[in-house]
């Protein structure tokens, strides 16, 4: 199956992206596997002709508000993100209604309508530096309040909260983390960014999934605890096969980011089946929002 996929990928000029979250079959047959933020910027300068993306819907969405001339499949149509569908553009014009005039920090976790919407987006890679680039004092971000608290408490702005989540990270409880310490007292605790605030209290680095990684590689400690989605624990030990990884809890997982199979990839690319396309006229304004946070990412 993987070299017909190969194959099927020379034959449609295209590239395979996926997420660190998919399964370890998708992320080795894959061209490149990544963090939200690195998916996005290889989205926006492959000279491929069809991207498949082995993710979930708003990262082929973001794709292909990026390149409009390229094909961007998603090979699994149903695979959603929950966060994403806690925002809707008539809630967020109603909120932004009843607020003071304030630049909108929309998570790449969002749909292109919610984007539309944005000043500029951000990933969990980047959201300090993104909140830090706005000549505003307050700001509305949108859609995870946890990311969002998150960037609150390293800045001097004042932050304004959308009510979503992931419900995937705000399942982790600090009761969780305390056993899981207690399990494995040597261990590095690395959460994520999407998790609760009285859980990212009690981490010790607070990162991206691809920016776990590179903390795991660079760092002299030899065993890690996981607070993020469970299948980071595939390219953490990829990349690390001599460290030790547990997950912080075994509830952290996300049932679309499994959804994707590599018979699932081989269809799609066959038939040139689940193209993902956004309208031209919420493409334009969503383009803007997640080409500010790609230029400012780069110059970083
Ligand atoms: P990152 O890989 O950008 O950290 O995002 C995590 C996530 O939840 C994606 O759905
Ligand atoms: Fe969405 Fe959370 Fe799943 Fe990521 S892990 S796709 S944020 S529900």
């Amino acid at each position: 199956m993987k070299e017909k996929i190969r194959s099927l990928l020379k034959k449609r000029k295209a590239i395979m992206l996926s997420h660190n979250y998919q399964p370890p079959e998708i992320q080795d047959v894959a061209d490149l596997c990544g963090d939200s933020l690195e998916l996005s910027i290889k989205a926006a300068q492959t000279d491929a002709e069809v991207i498949v993306f082995c993710g979930v819907h708003f990262m082929a969405e973001t794709a292909s508000i990026l390149s409009p001339d390229k094909t961007v499949l998603l090979p699994r149509e149903d695979a959603g993100c929950l966060m994403a569908d806690m925002i809707e553009p008539v809630g967020l014009q109603a909120m932004l209604d009843k607020l003071p005039p304030m630049p909108v920090v929309t998570y790449v976790n969002s749909t292109a309508a919610v984007k539309a919407l944005s000043t500029i987006c951000c990933t969990s890679a980047n959201v300090v530096d993104v909140v830090n680039s706005l000549d505003a004092d307050e700001i509305l971000m949108t859609p995870d309040r946890n990311l969002a608290l998150y960037a609150a408490s390293l800045t001097k702005k004042k932050i304004h909260t959308w009510d979503g989540y992931c419900p995937t990270h705000d399942r982790l409880k600090p009761a969780d983390v305390n056993h899981a310490r207690r399990t494995y007292p040597d261990a590095v605790f690395m959460a994520h960014p999407e998790c609760r605030p009285e859980v990212l209290e009690l981490a010790d680095v607070i990162r991206s999934t691809s920016g776990m990684i590179r903390y795991a590689e660079e760092s002299k400690k030899s065993a890690f605890i996981v607070g993020t989605e469970i299948g980071l624990l595939y390219p953490l030990k990829k990349a690390n096969p001599d460290k030790l990884f547990y997950p912080a809890s075994s509830k952290m997982l996300c049932k679309n980011m499994k959804k994707i199979s590599l018979e699932d990839v081989a269809r799609s690319l066959e038939l040139m089946e689940g193209e993902v396309k956004v309208s031209e006229n919420i493409r334009q304004p969503a383009f803007k929002a997640v080409q500010k946070m790609i230029d400012l990412s780069l110059s970083k």
